[in-house]
């Protein structure tokens, strides 16, 4: 018997964290196995013709299953439906209270199918500025080629007025509308409730449709904020950062209604951009976790901050609940927490920051994310540098800026790594 997301004895609704131990999976289905096993297989029998004809009209939405009568879908082929996909995505749906989520091959083919999925040829997309480098990548040179129109808005407290003007002016063109909360890598916020409520005011979407509001959520989810709750049609992630956690493994999500995860999936059935089969049993052991390591990193994250702010060699630090008066405030409207991603601007300029970034002995000096280990990198030469000068001025990305990723590593070793590495500058 698979656990529900409510207990069968009292009707209490379970914790994200508990049901992680279980939800969607029935261990008499696997010989009793605790843990569901990677079911390592391209493909599945069929017990007769009828039945995979059955499968097939309802993969293709060539019919309509009605759960009342109907026997159960089955599964077909591991591009089209596994049991580690499927589980999985059952379970990353309770952070956010989703009716679903689906689980991509990585952070970009999540990005990138659902906006080939949702946007048509003519319509139009309004981003905020900075997006990461990927991403930036397909909305400046991708979309264009397929007759797509970016348009740039920068990321901060003043993104809904400037949205809901771009809205009236683009009237009846943009589709989509796509937020990095905080973003990547100056920790800015936008208020997702105040943008949702300005584009609902704006109301003037393409023929047949509504204006999507997509949060890219991987600095600060699942744990610390859940855009769904707070309005946003649709949370996308990197689940290469905090949802995997341990940097073995490539893999994106995506959450929301029915309704959109049922046009994003046929597109992801064709474009081949699911999870593999041992990348979503990584992804469930991780999930096990997320809880607590996503805390303990919040916890050595706080102690670095006020490490990094006292210290003489440091101009000025970006994180969340420390930029300012204006940005706290809607911290403290959508979060739940800081995280444990640190942008800090040394003295000086690209020459300082490289002295301390090699310096450094615990941290290991790579890009991405979210992972056990802590990671240092220089964002406006690596995870940026596709950017313009002009672009990353406007977004505030410095030559002097650092940016770390702070791990599970003993607090203590990791304030005397940053501190004589930032004894270079003295
Ligand atoms: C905020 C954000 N979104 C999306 C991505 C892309 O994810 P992936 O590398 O898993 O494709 C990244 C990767 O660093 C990221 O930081």
């Amino acid at each position: 018997m698979s656990m529900h997301r409510r207990s069968a004895l009292s009707g209490r609704p379970f914790a994200p964290d508990t049901l992680m131990m279980g939800y969607g999976y029935d261990p008499f289905l696997s010989e009793g196995s605790v843990k569901p096993p990677v079911f390592l297989t391209s493909t599945f029998v069929f017990r007769n013709a009828e039945e995979g004809k059955r499968y097939f009209q309802w993969a293709y939405g060539l019919k309509e299953r009605d759960p009342s009568s109907d026997p159960e879908m089955g599964l077909i082929y591991s591009r089209l439906n596994n049991p580690d996909l499927e589980i999985l995505e059952n379970r990353l749906a309770c952070w956010e209270n989703a009716d679903l989520s689906l689980v991509f091959s990585s952070g970009m083919s999540a990005i990138t199918t659902t906006v080939l999925a949702l946007v048509k040829p003519g319509q139009e997309i309004i981003s905020t500025n900075p997006v990461y480098g990927g991403t930036d990548f397909f909305f400046e040179h991708i979309c264009p080629r397929l007759n797509i129109t970016v348009h740039r808005v920068s990321a901060g407290s003043d993104t809904p007025a400037k949205v809901e003007a771009l809205l009236r002016e683009r009237a009846g063109r943009v589709r989509l509308v796509h937020v990095e909360t905080p973003s990547n890598p100056t920790n800015s916020l936008v208020d997702i409730r105040a943008l949702a409520q300005a584009m609902k005011q704006v109301g003037v979407a393409p023929p047949d449709s509504e204006i999507l509001l997509m949060v890219d959520n991987t600095f600060l989810g699942p744990l610390f904020q859940q855009p769904l709750n707070l309005g946003a049609d649709l949370s996308v992630y990197s689940a290469t950062k905090f949802i995997g956690g341990h940097s073995d493994l490539v893999a994106g999500a995506l959450m929301g209604p029915h309704k959109l995860l049922k046009e994003v999936t046929v597109f992801r059935t064709i474009l081949g951009t699911m999870a593999d089969p041992f990348t979503c049993w990584l992804l469930m052991r991780s999930l096990e976790t997320l809880d607590v390591r996503m805390r303990r990193q919040q916890e050595n994250a706080r102690r670095l901050v006020t490490l990094l702010k006292a210290h003489p060699a440091v101009e000025r630090v970006y994180y969340p609940g420390e930029l300012g008066e204006t940005q706290n405030a809607i911290w403290q409207r959508q979060c739940s927490g800081s995280g444990s991603l640190i942008a800090f601007d040394v003295r000086g300029g690209e020459a300082e920051a490289f002295q301390v970034i090699n310096r450094v002995e615990i941290c290991k000096m790579a890009v991405s994310l979210g992972g056990t280990e802590s990671l240092i990198e220089h964002p406006s030469t690596m995870t940026h540098s596709d950017l313009d000068e002009e672009t990353k001025a406007s977004a505030g990305i410095t030559p002097a800026m650092i940016r770390l990723s702070v791990g599970l590593e003993n607090i203590e070793d990791l304030e005397a790594d940053l501190r004589s590495a930032l004894a270079v500058l003295d």
